[in-house]
């Protein structure tokens, strides 16, 4: 079923994800919004594939067969092109990030990870993060896909295991961590295929078991990255210092302006209204331009 013109997750879509770790949503992205996305990211893709860039946000692996530099990440995508601070304001997905963590989420990594054709770069099996900063809520990642991902190219999860104790983790990880190298290998695992098309969106939880294999054929596969924490539990936790929260939230605001004035976003778009709870107000004057949309988080780890 389509999500275009959908105001938000239903209960049933919300208690999957909470119960699974992952949910899939089809067509989110559509029409002229999908092919400007597309489009800017192509760009970026261009770049950082021509050569290798002396340029940390470009990050590259071995390749499997030639063992030369590969493309296989970009961070910080917001601050690269304006469609995608657009897609940060898109109302459903922030509705949808909202019925999971409540009013006062923050985002926090913005990130393009890409299958380049031929010998794109494997992912071994991991968690996003540790257990460590994980509070009362769920920190998710929205994967919006702007390619095909088929069994040679896509992102394969274990559901449920976002709820595994670190033991049984661990467990797992020994046993295929290493060994598990294509897609045989992961198909073999019993884990499940996220088979997608351009324009759908994946919410996975950072505690699930995912990975992809090499990705040997002559496809390409862009996925671009939101994650989404809770400003309270950001603020407890960590990983980022108390800092880092308005600033992040600026960056909401300011995107979620830029979607109202873009001109290829339909006019019956209902534009979504953050308002976080005290202590996480912060002053937002309408208008305002941000000097930056890329606060290096490293540059915000707490001590
Ligand atoms: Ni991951």
């Amino acid at each position: 079923m389509s999500t275009t013109n959908r105001l938000v997750i239903t209960d049933e879509e919300r208690d999957f994800f909470l119960q699974n770790g992952y949910l899939i949503l089809r067509g989110v992205l559509q029409g002229e919004e999908l092919r400007r996305i597309q489009q800017a990211m192509q760009e970026l893709v261009n770049y950082g594939s021509a050569e290798v860039r002396d340029n940390p946000d470009y990050m590259y692996g071995t390749g499997p067969k030639s063992g030369k530099p590969v493309l296989r990440r970009i961070e910080y995508v917001i601050d690269k092109r304006d469609e995608m601070k657009v897609l940060l304001g898109h109302p459903f997905i922030l509705r949808s990030v909202e019925k999971v963590i409540g009013k006062d989420f923050i985002p926090t990594w913005d990130s393009m990870v890409l299958k380049m054709p031929g010998e794109g770069i494997i992912v071994r099996w991991h968690r996003d993060a540790g257990t460590e900063c994980v509070g009362d809520t769920p920190i998710f990642n929205v994967d919006f896909y702007l390619d095909e991902a088929d069994e040679d190219t896509c992102l394969w999860v274990l559901p449920g295991s976002h709820l595994w104790e670190v033991e049984k983790v661990q467990q797992w990880f020994s046993e295929h961590r290493e060994q598990d190298n294509t897609k045989e290998d992961f198909k073999a695992s019993g884990a499940v295929p996220v088979l997608m098309q351009p324009g759908d969106v994946l919410f996975h939880n950072i505690l699930l078991l995912h990975g992809s294999p090499y990705n040997l054929s002559d496809k390409l596969r862009r996925v671009v990255y939101y994650e989404f924490r809770a400003a309270h539990t950001e603020y407890e936790l960590g990983p980022h210092v108390p800092e880092y929260i308005p600033l992040k939230q600026r960056v909401l605001l300011s995107c979620i302006e830029k979607r109202k004035k873009a001109d290829y976003i339909p006019k019956e778009e209902i534009p979504y209204e953050y308002d976080p709870p005290e202590p996480f107000r912060v002053d937002w004057q309408p208008g305002t331009e941000l000097p930056t949309y890329r606060y290096p988080h490293e540059q915000y780890w707490r001590k």
